[in-house]
C-alpha cells in the first residue's frame, strides 16, 4: 500500500455534502477529523480492514511458529536471544490482533486465502543456514510488515477503527526496535564472513517470494516472475539438538556437584552458572510449541512468555556473572540434557519440564533469597525473586496446559498417574544425571 500524505485533513466529502451554505461548523470539523483518515483520502472499508489484519496476524504467527523451531538450530549467542524475544513479542502482538479480528470476523483466526503468501511463510524456515533465516525475516519481510502497517495506521477509519489503530502503533514499536536490534547482528556477521553466498541467495529468494504476494500487504504489483529455489533451501526439520557458537568451549559437561550452600560464595557462582544456561529450558520450550501446533492460541501465548523468561534467565547468568568478572561462554552447556528430553513426546518433554524441574526448585529458591539477603547481596536477592516469580507462572502454565496436551495425544493414563510415571524417569535420570538417551 503506498504510503499517504499526513497533512491536515481536507475538507471531507460528507461535509461538503451538506450543500452549499453548510461550510462545517468548528464541531463538525472536529468530528469529521476523528472520523476520517488523516490522509483525506477514502478510508479503508471494513473488509479490506478485516483481510488486511489477518495478513499481518498470519505473519508474525507464521514468524513465531518456525522460530519456535529454530531457536535450538540457531548456534549465535545473540540471534538465539533475539529469536526468543521475537517469539514473545509476536505473541503480544497476534494476540492483540486476535483481540480485535475475533470483534470484525469469525473465527477469528483464519488462513488468508492468499496462495502466494501462504506459500512464502512456508518457504521461510526452509533457509540454508541461521543467519539465511535471519536476512529473510529481518531483512526482508519485517521490513515490508512495517510498511504495510504504517500505511493502515493512517488508512484506516481512526475512530471507527481506533482498536486496530491502536494494535498497530504498538506492534510499530516493537518491530522498529528490533530491526535497530538485529541490524547490527548481521552486520558483524557479514563482517565476519558468517553470510555465505547461499544465505544472500536465500534472502534473494524470500525476496522474489515476498513480491510475488504484493508484499505483506497485498497491495503492491505482482509482477509474473520464475520462482526457483536456491540449491540451498534446506526442509525444515525440527532438531533433536541444540547448537551453541565457537565461542562456547564446554558443551557436554555431566553435573558436577556444587559447593554446598554453607560455602556462600562458591556456591552463589555456581549458582548463577547455572542460571547462564537455562537456555535449555527454552530450547525445550520452542520445540515443545512447534511439535504441539493444534494447542489452543492460548497455550503458544503462555509458552511464548515461559520460552522467553527462560532466555532472560540465561541472560540474567550473564549479566551476573560478568558482573562478577566471570566469562559465560566458559560455562558448561549440558547440551545433553536437551538432546535427552527431545527424545521423549512433546507433552512428555513439557512435564518433565514443569512438574519436574520447575516444581521442585521453589525450596531452593527461597533458601538461596534468604542467604543472599543474611549476606546483604541484593542483586543476587533480587535476581532470584523475580526469578521466582516467573517460575511460579510456568508451574501455573504446566498444571493449566498438561492436561489439554494429554487430552490431545489421546492418553489413557489419569493426569496424576502421567505425571507420576514421568516423574519417575526425572528422579532416575535427570536428578541422578544419568540421562539414557535412547534416540541417536
Ligand atoms: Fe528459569
Ligand atoms: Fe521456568
Amino acid at each position: 500500500m503506498k504510503k499517504r500524505s499526513t497533512s491536515r485533513a481536507a475538507p471531507t466529502r460528507r461535509a461538503r455534502a451538506k450543500g452549499p451554505s453548510a461550510k462545517p461548523s468548528r464541531g463538525q470539523r472536529g468530528l469529521a477529523k476523528a472520523n476520517l483518515p488523516a490522509t483525506g483520502a477514502e478510508p479503508l472499508d471494513i473488509d479490506a480492514n478485516r483481510r488486511l489484519l489477518n495478513r499481518y496476524r498470519f505473519v508474525l504467527h507464521e514468524s513465531l511458529r518456525l522460530l519456535t523451531g529454530w531457536l535450538p538450530k540457531a548456534a549465535t549467542f545473540e540471534l538465539k536471544c533475539e529469536i526468543g524475544r521475537t517469539i514473545w513479542e509476536n505473541a503480544l502482538h497476534v494476540n492483540a490482533l486476535y483481540l480485535r479480528l475475533r470483534e470484525i470476523q469469525s473465527p477469528a483466526f483464519q488462513k488468508p486465502t492468499d496462495a502466494a503468501l501462504v506459500t512464502l511463510m512456508e518457504e521461510l524456515p526452509n533457509a540454508p543456514d541461521e543467519f539465511a533465516l535471519a536476512l529473510g525475516l529481518y531483512r526482508v519481510v519485517t521490513p515490508s510488515l512495517i510498511a504495510a502497517l504504517e500505511s493502515h495506521e493512517t488508512a484506516t477509519f481512526p475512530n471507527s477503527d481506533l482498536p486496530s489503530v491502536y494494535a498497530i502503533k504498538h506492534a510499530l514499536l516493537d518491530l522498529r526496535a528490533r530491526l535497530a536490534r538485529v541490524e547490527p547482528l548481521l552486520e558483524h556477521a557479514a563482517r565476519t564472513g558468517k553470510i555465505t553466498p547461499a544465505a544472500l541467495a536465500w534472502a534473494e529468494y524470500i525476496s522474489l517470494l515476498l513480491t510475488a504476494c504484493g508484499g505483506v500487504s497485498g497491495l503492491g504489483k505482482r509482477p509474473e516472475i520464475p520462482l526457483v529455489a536456491p540449491v540451498g533451501r534446506a526442509k525444515f526439520q525440527a532438531p533433536r539438538e541444540a547448537n551453541r557458537d565457537e565461542r562456547f568451549s564446554n558443551l557436554a559437561a555431566d553435573f558436577s556437584a556444587m559447593p554446598d550452600e554453607t560455602d556462600y560464595a562458591g556456591h552463589t557462582v555456581e549458582e548463577f552458572e547455572r542460571y547462564s544456561t537455562e537456555m535449555l529450558a527454552a530450547e525445550t520450550v520452542g520445540l515443545v510449541m512447534f511439535l504441539a501446533p493444534s494447542m489452543p492460541w492460548e497455550f503458544e501465548f503462555d509458552s511464548a512468555r515461559h520460552l522467553y523468561d527462560e532466555v532472560r534467565h540465561c541472560l540474567m547468568g550473564y549479566e551476573w556473572m560478568r558482573g562478577h568478572g566471570m566469562d559465560p561462554f566458559k560455562s558448561p552447556q549440558y547440551l545433553h540434557v536437551f538432546k535427552w528430553r527431545s527424545q521423549f513426546p512433546p507433552v512428555m518433554q513439557y512435564c518433565l519440564l514443569t512438574m519436574g524441574n520447575e516444581v521442585h526448585a521453589f525450596p531452593y529458591r527461597h533458601r538461596r533469597v534468604e542467604a543472599h539477603k543474611e549476606s546483604g547481596d541484593r542483586l543476587s536477592e533480587q535476581f532470584v525473586r523475580y526469578d521466582i516469580a516467573d517460575e511460579t507462572q510456568h508451574v501455573r502454565f504446566g498444571k493449566h496446559w498438561l492436561p489439554e496436551l494429554l487430552k490431545q495425544v489421546g492418553e489413557k493414563r489419569s493426569l496424576e498417574k502421567y505425571t507420576a510415571d514421568v516423574l519417575k524417569v526425572w528422579e532416575s535420570q535427570y536428578r541422578t544425571g544419568k540421562l539414557t538417551i535412547n534416540v541417536e
